[in-house]
């Protein structure tokens, strides 16, 4: 227990997102943590502390809360250039899918990135990880999706790796070969598919890029039946399958992914009865992204009541990029999923945390505070863990653990 170990904190609260501990939050107070070769070894009230490793360092919570360190499973931190302009053009009244019809919107990010190299692209997208990690985010799922070739897919995978190497971060990455049709195969959608199957998909798996495979089901993207293909072959090659779904109109992709097993689906505006059913048989977690529904001035708010009735787990993501949500601030994520979609704080931060690690396919790993789990952890000046989603703009933050290891940003 405490006889054995690298390092405990004392006089902590946690907030340990357990449910078996059966209480909000999974809120234990007046406790006391160890930590031994980067997981959690033991938990238990500060009066019932017996021996401690006198070798231990100790660190004095002196009664600041604990939580598991915070997970963004949705991101496309990896690109070059902005949508500033395109910005002002939804504020003189383009939509997004205008902007995206007319050859902006995606694809003009397509042209910045496939300019870019791995390294510039470390170099752009390190604030925007480190911007979430400030807030302590300490596990970040990255897409790519705006390379859209077998080179600039691998070549954006690649610098999300390399964002994971040099940052003490734990980083998953998907492969979003399917975002978008790039302009050289315009009118032939599925010989495009068929690039994504036969050569991205394989080489991706084949280096270790990818731990999961991603799909743009939508209008303006790609159609049920060539989202089912990706799927097919992200099977074939034991990648996770994750999916942008239902945001902008209803093309049943949710029921398909979950059909296939899906980590995640996400965004779900549009999302009806007969895909949360699908969805909860499934397992599959449903990922909600309020920043983008806050920046494309959305109305149509996912069906939540629906989706708390059906059980099935609600994560809370930033879908931090730069076309449809610039937003690299998981609390204010949590803020606007309260605010907007009207989840409880501790959803939300569940969210953030316990769903969040099980849409990346790593519950068991991280997201909660429970013997055995990695020891990912936030240190916070806190009175009561729903302060998290409450306020945003100030940074309550003492410590952020990776590994049982202190790292401050
Ligand atoms: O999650 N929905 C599609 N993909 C992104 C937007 C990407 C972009 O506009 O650059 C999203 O919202
Ligand atoms: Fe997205």
């Amino acid at each position: 227990m405490f006889d054995r170990c690298d390092r405990i904190w004392i006089n902590a609260n946690l907030a340990t997102f357990d449910a078996g501990v059966g209480r909000a939050y999974g809120a234990l107070t007046r406790q006391a943590l160890a930590v031994r070769d980067g997981r959690i070894r033991a938990i238990a009230p500060m009066d019932s502390l017996g021996e401690v490793d006198p070798a231990a360092e100790v660190i004095d919570a002196k009664g600041g809360w604990l939580t598991p360190g915070l997970v963004d499973a949705h991101t496309h931190l990896v690109f070059a250039g902005n949508r500033a302009r395109e910005f002002e053009l939804r504020l003189e009244g383009a939509s997004y899918e205008e902007i995206a019809r007319s050859g902006g919107g995606i694809i003009s990010t397509v042209s910045a990135t496939r300019n870019a190299s791995v390294e510039d692209l470390v170099r752009l997208s390190e604030p925007r990880l480190k911007a979430l990690m400030k807030e302590g985010v300490t596990s970040v799922e990255i897409k790519s999706g705006y390379g859209l070739s077998l080179d600039d897919e691998l070549k954006m995978l690649r610098a999300a790796r390399v964002l994971g190497e040099r940052n003490p971060v734990r980083v998953s990455t998907s492969l979003l070969a399917a975002h978008a049709l790039p302009p050289e195969f315009e009118g032939n959608a599925d010989a495009y598919i068929d690039l994504v199957c036969n050569k991205i998909i394989p080489a991706a798996a084949d280096e270790g890029l990818a731990d999961a495979v991603d799909v743009f089901c939508e209008t303006i993207a790609f159609s049920p039946a060539q989202c089912e293909r990706v799927f097919q072959s992200a099977q074939e090659y034991g990648l996770g399958i994750r999916a942008h779904v239902e945001q902008l109109s209803n093309q049943h992709g949710a029921a398909l992914a979950a059909h296939y097993g899906a980590w995640s689906a996400d965004h779900l505006e549009w999302l009806d009865e007969a895909g949360i059913e699908a969805m909860a048989e499934a397992g599959t977690v449903a990922t909600l992204l309020p920043g983008a529904f806050y920046f494309l001035r959305d109305t149509k708010v996912p069906p939540i009541e629906l989706l708390r009735q059906h059980r099935v787990p609600m994560a809370v993501a930033t879908d931090l990029n730069p076309g449809s949500s610039p937003l690299a601030s998981i609390r204010l994520a949590l803020n606007m999923a309260c605010t907007l979609f009207r989840l409880t704080p501790e959803e939300a931060l569940a969210g953030a945390t316990r769903n969040g690690a099980r849409a990346l396919g790593l519950d068991g790993t991280i997201g909660q505070l429970r013997a055995g789990m990695q020891a990912d952890m936030v240190l916070w000046d806190i009175e009561h863990p729903a302060e998290l989603a409450y306020q945003f703009g100030v940074n309550p933050i003492r410590q952020r653990i990776l590994a049982g290891e202190i790292h401050n940003v």
